[in-house]
């Protein structure tokens, strides 16, 4: 990436805001070197390839805590990652069996809105691709836009828009993990949403569907933009997300999405939004986010 000084200047920046080793991109293949240290570390401290990755979502972190024979890799150990900056974000992999099936959960992941260059919000996500990892499942906190949703209610993503998001692919194209103009007519994989919507439905959990829309943050929305996007047809509205499952599918990853609705976004109800308002609905929608996503991983493939 030395030909592109603007990516050179803000990878090196941001490196030193983290506090990370600092790569030299001089060219592709320094790059492709960057995921390749990272994919190897990974390798080399954990048991076989995990068929599915978790990115674990505000709240949901206790899903860890489940996983059985298990491995923690630190963020600051691997290679090339960022560390986390966010409270309650813990900044680990935790690798090992749930339901049976190996996978590799993300407690904690990053967020544009935390100063992060877009290349490095997806790192991971190409770490996973070049490990060989094949599923991705990723979960959120997200403000509910659709009138009907109500906070506590748990959103199969079936679609998203990032309009107002740089994308992550942006920059020279890195061949060696997909085409310069990958398609997105399915960013959310359809058999994965209607494998997912049975076993919700086999468990009694109730799950709504939508699109989900991406904001930078770290402000929320105002009310005129949570209209604009309703017109622009969301139904949930997040931080987050959105540049991995481009960088997963730009993989060839199959995605499966579900978000946490937390709160009515800005302006629905007449009351202000605050944080502590959507951590305090994650942590109560918690088990069954957390029953469901298990009994998705247990009967994944099968
Ligand atoms: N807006 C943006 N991100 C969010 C929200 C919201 O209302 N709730 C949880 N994450």
């Amino acid at each position: 990436m030395g030909n592109d000084p603007g990516m050179h200047n803000s990878n090196a920046n941001h490196a030193r805001k983290c506090g990370n080793t600092v790569y030299k991109c001089e060219n592709v293949d320094d790059h492709m070197e960057m995921y390749r240290k990272a994919a190897d570390y990974i390798n080399s401290r954990i048991d076989g390839t995990p068929g599915i990755a978790v990115v674990l979502g505000s709240g949901l972190g206790p899903l860890a805590d489940s996983i059985e024979q298990p491995v923690e890799i630190d963020y600051r150990d691997i290679p090339g990652f960022p560390e986390t900056t966010v409270a309650g974000h813990a900044g680990k992999l935790v690798c090992g069996i749930l339901g049976g099936r190996r996978v590799l959960a993300m407690k904690g992941r990053f967020h544009y809105y935390e100063g992060y260059d877009i290349s490095q919000v997806v790192f991971h996500i190409r770490v996973f691709g070049l490990m060989g990892i094949s599923g991705l499942i990723v979960t959120n906190a997200a403000g509910g836009i659709n009138t009907s949703f109500r906070p506590g209610d748990l959103m199969l993503i079936t679609d998203h828009i990032s309009f107002f998001a740089p994308s992550p692919l942006r920059g020279r194209n890195l061949d060696e993990f997909g085409p310069r103009f990958p398609d997105m007519c399915e960013a959310y994989d359809r058999s994965l949403i209607e494998y997912a919507e049975g076993i919700a439905e086999s468990m009694g959990i109730e799950l709504k569907k939508g699109v989900y829309a991406f904001a930078q943050g770290p402000m929320y929305e105002t009310p005129a933009e949570i209209r604009a996007l309703r017109a622009l047809g969301a139904d949930a509205v997040g931080m987050s997300t959105v540049p991995e499952v481009i960088t997963a599918r730009h993989c060839g990853m199959k995605v499966l999405g579900i978000s946490c609705i937390t709160n009515m976004a800005a302006g629905i109800l007449d009351q202000k939004l605050d944080h502590s308002e959507v951590m305090d609905t994650a942590r109560k929608t918690e088990k069954a986010f957390i029953r469901l996503v298990s009994e998705i991983i247990a009967r994944w493939g099968s």
